[in-house]
C-alpha cells in the first residue's frame, strides 16, 4: 500500500517514514525542503514538490497510487507565528486545503494530520483531555485548529476519514541514531541545549522563572519522536481497518519543568549548562500535560522511548555525531 508523506524530509516526518517502511508501507516522500533535509531521507521514493502548488500534489497523486496520506508539511515556530500571522495563515491553510482537495479528487479518503496541543490554548486542567475546549491563541495553533474545523467538515460532506494526532512537546532522537532533529532557527528547548554544549550556540536562555511551577519554569510534556512516530503507523493501521475519524492527544501524562531538563541533560552530558534568564515569551502557559488514555485505548499506543533520560541520551547521540557537518 502506497502512503504519501507530506513533509517526509522533516523531524517528525523522516522518523514515521522510517517507522512505515519497517512495516512494509510503500512510501513516497513529498517534499519541498524548505526545512527539510535530505541528510534525514531513509527511503522510499522521493518526490520533490510544493504543496502550495496543486498541480505537484496532482502529480504526485496520480501518478503514484497513493492510497493515504500523512501531512507534516507545515510552518511550525510559535513566535515567528505572532510577528508574522499572514506567512502562517497563508502558508499553513493553503497547503492543507490544496492536499484535501486533491485527495478528494483522486478518491484518497485517509488523512492523518499533525495537529498541536496549541489547539487547546490555556489548560483548564492538566492533563489535558481531548475534550477540553479549543482556544488557541497564537496564530500557530489557530491554523492547526482551522485545519481540524476543516476536515470534520470534509468528513460530513465527503466522506473524509482522519486521525488528527494533536502532539506535545516532539523531542529526542532515532535510538539507532540515523535521524534527529534539526530545525533552523531551533527553537525547542532540549536541541537548543545541547547545541550551546557543542559550542554552535553562543547562549542558552530560559524564558521566565517566575511561573507558578515547583521551580517557577515552564513545565511541559516531552515525547520521543520514535513513539511519535509509531503512533502514526498505528493510525493508519486504525482508518484501514475501521474506518473512523478521531482526534488524538500525544503525550505522556507526565511533566518535566525547564530547570528539570536542565539538570538530567547536565547528569547526562557531563557538562555544566550555563544560561540566561529572559522573560516569559507571549503565550506561554505555566503547564502543558497530554491525557493519553484515548491513544493507548483507540491506537493500543505504548511508550517505549519516552522517559526523559532516553530522549535527552538519544539527542545527545544525534547531535554529537551531526556537530562536525552543522
Ligand atoms: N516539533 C514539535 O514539537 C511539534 C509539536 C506539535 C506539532 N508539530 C507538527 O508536526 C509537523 C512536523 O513538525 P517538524 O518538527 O517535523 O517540522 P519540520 O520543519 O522538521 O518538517 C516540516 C517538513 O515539511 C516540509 N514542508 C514545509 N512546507 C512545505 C510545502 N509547502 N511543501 C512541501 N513540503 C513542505 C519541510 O521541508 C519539512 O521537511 C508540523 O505540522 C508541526 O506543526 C510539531
Amino acid at each position: 500500500m502506497k502512503i504519501l508523506v507530506a513533509g517526509g524530509a522533516g523531524y517528525i516526518g523522516s522518523h514515521t517514514t522510517k517507522e512505515l517502511i519497517k512495516e512494509g508501507f510503500e512510501v513516497v516522500v513529498f517534499d519541498n525542503f524548505s526545512t527539510g533535509k535530505k541528510e534525514l531521507l531513509v527511503g522510499g521514493e522521493l518526490f520533490e514538490g510544493d504543496l502550495m502548488h496543486k498541480e505537484s500534489i496532482k502529480k504526485a497523486l496520480w501518478s503514484k497510487n497513493i492510497e493515504a496520506v500523512l501531512h507534516f508539511a507545515s510552518l511550525i515556530q510559535v513566535g515567528e507565528s505572532y510577528a508574522d500571522p499572514r506567512k502562517y495563515y497563508t502558508h499553513n491553510l493553503i497547503t492543507s486545503l490544496n492536499l484535501l482537495d486533491v485527495m478528494l479528487e483522486a478518491g484518497v479518503k485517509y488523512f492523518v494530520f499533525s495537529s498541536s496541543a496549541a489547539v487547546y490554548g490555556e489548560p483548564l486542567q492538566n492533563p489535558i483531555p481531548e475534550s477540553h475546549p479549543l482556544n488557541p491563541f497564537n496564530p500557530y495553533g489557530q491554523t492547526k485548529f482551522f485545519v481540524e474545523k476543516v476536515i470534520q467538515d470534509y468528513e460530513r460532506a465527503y466522506g473524509l476519514k482522519f486521525i488528527s494526532l494533536r502532539y506535545f512537546n516532539a523531542a529526542g532522537a532515532d535510538p539507532e541514531g540515523h535521524l534527529g532533529e534539526l530545525h533552523d532557527p531551533e527553537t525547542h528547548l532540549i536541541p537548543n541545549i545541547l547545541l550551546f554544549l557543542l559550542g554552535k550556540k553562543r547562549k542558552f536562555e530560559i524564558f521566565g522563572k517566575d511561573f507558578p511551577t515547583k521551580d517557577g519554569t515552564a513545565v511541559r510534556d516531552y515525547i520521543h519522536v520514535t513513539d511519535l512516530a509509531k503512533a502514526h503507523v498505528l493510525s493508519l493501521k486504525k482508518l484501514l481497518k475501521s474506518p473512523q475519524s478521531e482526534f488524538i492527544n500525544l503525550g505522556t501524562n507526565k511533566g518535566y519543568s525547564v530547570l528539570e531538563i536542565i539538570n538530567k541533560t547536565e547528569e547526562i552530558t557531563g557538562e555544566k549548562v550555563l544560561y540566561t534568564e529572559s522573560p516569559r515569551r507571549e503565550g506561554d502557559v505555566p503547564v502543558l500535560l497530554a491525557s493519553k488514555e484515548k491513544a493507548e485505548k483507540i491506537l493500543g499506543w505504548k511508550l517505549y522511548h519516552s522517559n526523559i533520560e532516553t530522549i535527552i541520551e538519544t539527542a545527545w547521540n544525534w547531535h554529537r555525531k551531526c556537530a562536525k557537518s552543522m
